[in-house]
Parts: structure tokens; C-alpha cells; sequence
């Protein structure tokens, strides 16, 4: 891994502090192994697995930003895209290989879209589910941004 340290002010992060991680494969004839585990190959401990399936065709997920979750972001199964926004920037990242996560750092405006059928979106958060750590109007977003 080799990852930017996190900024102490998460509302100065950009897109560019967000990065596809090679997450380990162990190749197997009778299929993959992948792991994530805490202290070795994600750059936070996780406190909170949830994932995003059955998801009806042409449905777009997110249009939020947290103040200080972090996330990694797996196609535990198909593909979709994320589309990262810091206010100035935006980044899309397409992912479609259980094996690469892309690591979300706080302070960022995310919506998750274009899934194929069948896609299972896999999130490893680095807190618990706190409402108040979610911004969800995009105005105040950007005023946050300032
Ligand atoms: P939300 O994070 O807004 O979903 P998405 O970004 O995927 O569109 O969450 C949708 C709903 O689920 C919301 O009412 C809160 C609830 N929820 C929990 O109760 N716990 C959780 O860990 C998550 C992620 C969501």
C-alpha cells in the first residue's frame, strides 16, 4: 500500500487523496481468496461491514459526504461506478474486480451509479452508523468545502 497520511482537516481533502488498493488474492484452482484485515492492508480498523445488493436497474445510491467515515468501497460481485466529488473535482472510478477496493477518504461528495445486474457493492466503514456524521444537502456540502 502506499497511501497519502490522512489530512487532520477532512473538509481539505480532494479526490486525490482517494485511491484504488490492490487488495491480496490468494489463486486458488478451486477459486480466490481475498482478504482485508485490519492492520495489514487497510489503512483503518473496521467497525462496520454493509453492502448494497439487489439493486434495481438505472438506481443511483449515495448523494452524501461523511465528516469523518472513512470507507473501502469492493464489486464484491459485478460492477458500478463511483463518482467522487470534492467540490472543485470530480473523479468516477469503475469497479468490477473483487479484488480492488477503493479506499474513500472523509470529507468527500459520493454517488454510486451504473451497477450491473446482480452487482453486490461490499463497504468496510471505519465507524459505526451515525447519521450526524452525514452531510446529505449538496449546498452544505460545498459550504463545508469553503
Ligand atoms: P444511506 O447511507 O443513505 O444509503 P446509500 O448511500 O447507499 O444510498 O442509508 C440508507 C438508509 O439505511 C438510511 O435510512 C440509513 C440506513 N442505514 C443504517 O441504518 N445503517 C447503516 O449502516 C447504513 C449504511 C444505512
Amino acid at each position: 500500500m502506499n497511501l497519502k497520511p490522512l489530512k487532520m482537516q477532512p473538509n481539505k481533502n480532494t479526490v486525490f487523496d482517494c485511491a484504488v488498493i490492490d487488495v491480496s488474492k490468494i489463486h486458488n484452482d478451486a477459486g480466490n481468496i481475498t482478504v482485508v484485515e485490519n492492520g495489514d492492508n487497510i489503512p483503518f480498523d473496521v467497525k462496520r461491514v454493509y453492502y448494497l445488493y439487489d439493486i434495481p436497474g438505472g438506481e443511483a445510491r449515495g448523494g452524501h459526504a461523511h465528516y469523518e467515515l472513512e470507507q473501502f468501497i469492493v464489486a464484491a460481485s459485478g460492477s458500478f461506478d463511483v463518482i467522487l466529488n470534492d467540490g472543485k473535482n470530480k473523479k468516477i472510478v469503475s469497479l468490477n474486480r473483487p479484488n480492488k477496493a477503493l479506499h474513500i477518504v472523509p470529507g468527500l461528495w459520493r454517488e454510486i451509479d451504473n451497477f450491473s445486474s446482480g452487482a453486490i457493492c461490499l463497504v468496510l466503514a471505519s465507524h459505526i452508523y451515525n447519521e450526524n456524521d452525514y452531510i446529505r444537502e449538496y449546498r452544505e456540502f460545498l459550504a463545508y468545502k469553503k
